[in-house]
């Protein structure tokens, strides 16, 4: 069923939405369907709340193309994926003309802070909402997905797992909610080490760990029993069994990855010093763990009344350029407004 599509003064089709990121605590690695971005293991993950992707979206009748502007410019490449991620949503809705994207984030894009998933979660929830597409947050997180795995997560918030689902055609790998943000409200301290793009994406550095490392069968194998772990740790709100499958799932997909051919190598030595003061903070007994995705920064995971000893032992590393201070939060939502300048 559609709903009524959103129209601006001059009877233009548009809306506004803002995603947070998310952070993988038991990891996505590997695709076993490239085209439809399935993946081969299901993941659980936590939304962020004060970084975020902000995305207006008008659709303009008789418009050839897409016009898109991200942080106020203009990026070919990702002005691509964000055409073929509207085309699902033209497809849906039955029209075949081009829209106007803007799309703004608050935190560094590209430099492994998720920012492809807040942005694809936006997009395709303002995208929807302009088109009048009644879509319900499952069918918004398997379009979500089709454009960016981990987009998928980023439409609900707090503690979420995407299921990896075992139809061909996708439609049961979906993302959904475990447990309110609200209901066990960790901090995150993220430790920037890099602000440089990373070398190897994440799609490429999938398809050469699935070709190349001697572990991918065994990280297969083992992901639905780390998937049952941190279910189980989430909802007894166990930090200490939260803490260790959380560590293990990231040390794990790191492995694997360190053990394709060329190797994937994403920390720089920060990264480590960074790993290894989380650590001694927690023998000290701090309650804080970390993980690490497909990039140099280092993401602590906390309880609220450690996020401050947590920042400063961060900020004290030789490399740490900056640390960045978010609780958790929610999944996409409607923006006041229905076009928000990017
Ligand atoms: O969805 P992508 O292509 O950004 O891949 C995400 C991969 C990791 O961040 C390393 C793990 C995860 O589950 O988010």
């Amino acid at each position: 069923m559609n709903r009524k599509p959103s129209t601006d003064a001059s009877g233009e089709l548009c809306a506004a939405s803002q995603a947070q990121p998310n952070i993988a605590l038991v990891k996505y690695w590997g695709k076993r369907d490239l085209a439809l971005n399935l993946p081969v293991v299901g993941s659980i993950s936590i939304t962020l709340e004060s970084l975020w992707t902000r995305t207006s979206v008008r659709f303009v009748p008789g418009q050839q193309g897409d016009r898109v502007s991200l942080n106020g410019r203009s990026d070919e490449a990702e002005a691509k994926r964000i055409s073929k991620c509207l085309d699902l949503l033209r497809k849906r809705a039955g029209v075949g003309y081009g829209a106007e994207v803007a799309s703004r984030n608050n935190f560094p894009t590209a430099a492994g802070l998720a920012s492809s998933a807040s942005g694809f979660a936006a997009l395709v929830h303002a995208g929807a909402r302009a088109l009048g597409l009644d879509l319900s947050l499952e069918e918004q997180s398997v379009l979500a997905r089709r454009c960016s795995g981990s987009a998928a997560r980023s439409i609900f918030g707090g503690y979420v797992e995407w299921a990896h689902g075992r139809l061909a055609d996708g439609t049961d790998s979906v993302a959904m909610p475990l447990l309110d943000a609200e209901a066990w409200p960790l901090r995150v301290a993220v430790a920037i080490t890099s602000t440089a793009a990373k070398q190897v994406g994440s799609t490429e550095g999938m398809r050469r760990t699935a070709e190349t490392s001697p572990y991918q069968s065994a990280w297969i194998d083992t992901q639905e029993a780390d998937l049952g772990v941190a279910r189980d740790a989430i909802r007894a709100r166990d930090f200490d069994a939260l803490a260790s499958i959380s560590e293990y799932s990231c040390l794990k997909m790191h492995a694997l990855a360190l053990a394709a051919q060329p190797g994937l190598l994403y920390w720089n030595g920060a990264t480590v010093e960074c790993m290894h003061r989380v650590r001694a903070l927690r023998q000290q007994g701090v309650p804080v763990f970390f993980t690490v995705d497909a990039g140099p920064q280092l993401k602590a995971v906390c309880a609220p009344s450690a996020i401050e000893q947590v920042k400063a032992a961060l900020r004290d590393v030789p490399g740490v350029l900056d640390v960045l201070d978010t609780g958790l939060g929610e999944g996409a939502r409607a923006l006041a407004s229905d076009w928000v300048d990017a």
